[in-house]
């Protein structure tokens, strides 16, 4: 078939994309109506331009070789580029190919220029969310509307403890905590679902076991007709807001204990100096053996209850003693000596690595020495008792400065504290030793002391490894 169309490149003003007619040299030959308008051309002027001329500088090299490329080939070819326009640039897609004029055999270039503006806009605004969403600190996920991951960024990866490979394809609940309700998932499902955003606290577990708690606030994400298609979660830490909530309702509870026990102190300590006097009158004055003995069983009683007292009033009282310059490092010596001395501790290694640049601090030296003493007797009582494997008893005792504070720990490789006991050990009164063995009042009154000097006493412990208790003091109360 010889076909024979007459075409006339006006047919291509109502066409939407610029089109040109260029010549081997580079001549423009033809333009239709969109690239006239949106390059702002005068046709007057064009013979006395080139088709290079259209180029914005940034991209003159590479289209001037492409094009040079494509006139020595002849074949078809498209490249993305920038045309010069009156206002800024218009990024295009360049769609070249070669014709002959039959009648001289000369060869012309077709030239299509397809405004890609938008779209490139559209992939840089694309490209800085992604760089955004990859950077933030938040954790972000997007999930599909049956649930499962599509996309989770990297904070979400750090958080969760897991690799993006194991989270995408799974449903977020890979990490829950299970201590929410199937209620109030349902009613997050329910929310989202209607295309609203719903807010939440979570308690969520990372790989480890390791519970971290956030915010979140999941939004669905609509396309062009309001239906759902997918969800968007950012997540907020408030793993250190959770903690700090945690210590301060542990202080609160803390010193509304130490009142009350101020107040008991008070109110069963002077009929208790009574009972003690009046047993002693009562003691010297009958010669019956029987009342004598029984009343020495009460004196005994009552010493204990007045031990227990002093102990109740040491926590509480604003310590009235005079402050004196203490050496911290010589204190602990003394109590580890004073430990040594008992028959329980003769099977344990005491290490010791204490830092001598810890300077001298104004204390009450006893009552510092009081809360190493017990909490150095603790650890003896519960190495005793743990059954031990190849390893030696050990405790160790830390000193160092570390800025404004300095830090004295002790470690002891006893049975450890479980999970859910940690904080109990501080309560008056929680004790786990046998009857009669313990009170139960060591470690609070020695948290009592710390707090008095402005300092804090934590405890951390791992079941079967050991216990560490860190005692911070700060240098400039
Ligand atoms: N190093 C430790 N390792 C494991 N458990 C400990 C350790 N120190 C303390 N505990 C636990 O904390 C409890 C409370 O300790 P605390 O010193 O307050 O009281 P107690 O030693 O039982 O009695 P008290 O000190 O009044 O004679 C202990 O009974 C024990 O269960
Ligand atoms: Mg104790």
């Amino acid at each position: 078939m010889n076909k024979k169309y007459k075409f006339d490149f006006e047919l291509l003003n109502s066409f939407p994309e610029m089109c040109f007619i260029v010549s081997n040299e580079g001549a423009i030959l033809d333009v239709n109506q969109p690239a006239v308008s949106k390059l702002k051309l005068n046709k007057k002027y064009l013979p006395k331009i080139t088709f290079f001329d259209l180029i914005e500088e940034s991209h003159h090299e590479k289209t001037l070789k492409f094009i040079s490329n494509f006139f020595n080939s002849g074949k078809s070819d498209s490249i993305v580029s920038k045309l010069k326009a009156k206002n800024g640039a218009l990024d295009v897609q360049f769609y070249f190919s070669q014709f002959s004029d039959r009648g001289d055999n000369s060869k012309y270039c077709f030239v299509l220029a397809k405004d890609i503006t938008d779209e490139k806009k559209k992939d840089i605004d694309l490209l800085r969310f992604y760089r955004v969403a990859e950077n933030t600190v938040n954790p972000l996920q997007i999930t599909d509307i049956t649930g499962k991951m599509i996309y989770v960024n990297k904070a979400f990866v750090h958080a969760s403890g897991y690799t993006e490979g194991e989270l995408l394809g799974k449903n977020p609940n890979v990490f829950s905590s299970g201590k929410h309700s199937k209620k109030f998932w349902n009613r997050m499902w329910n929310t989202i679902n209607e295309g609203k955003v719903w807010v939440g606290e979570v308690e969520n577990r990372r790989k480890s076991g390791d519970p971290f708690f956030t915010q979140i606030l999941i939004s669905p994400i609509l396309d062009h007709d309001g239906k759902v298609t997918a969800f968007f979660g950012v997540h907020r830490d408030l793993t250190e807001k959770k903690l700090l909530e945690k210590q301060l309702v542990h202080t609160q509870k803390m010193e509304s204990i130490g009142t009350l026990a101020a107040g008991v102190a008070h109110e069963v300590g002077n009929p208790l100096a009574s009972i003690s006097a009046l047993v002693q009158v009562v003691q010297r004055s009958t010669n019956d053996e029987f009342v004598k003995e029984k009343l020495e069983l009460v004196k005994n009683q009552v010493t204990r209850i007045s031990k227990i007292i002093r102990d109740l009033v040491d926590f509480s009282r604003p310590s009235n003693y005079e402050l004196q310059m203490t050496d911290i490092n010589q204190n602990i010596q003394e109590a580890v000596e004073i430990i040594k001395v008992g028959a329980k501790a003769k099977s344990i290694n005491f290490e010791m690595e204490l830092n001598d640049s810890i300077p001298i601090l104004p204390l009450v030296a006893d009552q510092i020495q009081q809360v190493f003493v017990n909490i150095l007797l603790n650890a003896v009582d519960i190495i005793i008792e743990s059954p031990r494997g190849l390893e030696k008893d050990l405790i160790r005792v830390c000193s160092e400065v570390d800025e404004d504070q300095i830090i004295i720990e002790f470690y002891d490789n006893g049975r450890g504290i479980a999970d859910e006991n940690l904080a109990k050990v501080f309560e008056p009164f929680y004790t786990t030793k046998k009857e009669g063995k313990g009170t139960g009042l060591g470690l609070w009154v020695s948290y009592g002391i710390i707090k008095s000097f402005q300092g804090d006493l934590k405890v951390s412990s791992k079941l079967g490894e050991g216990t560490t208790f860190k005692i911070t003091l700060p240098i400039h109360p």
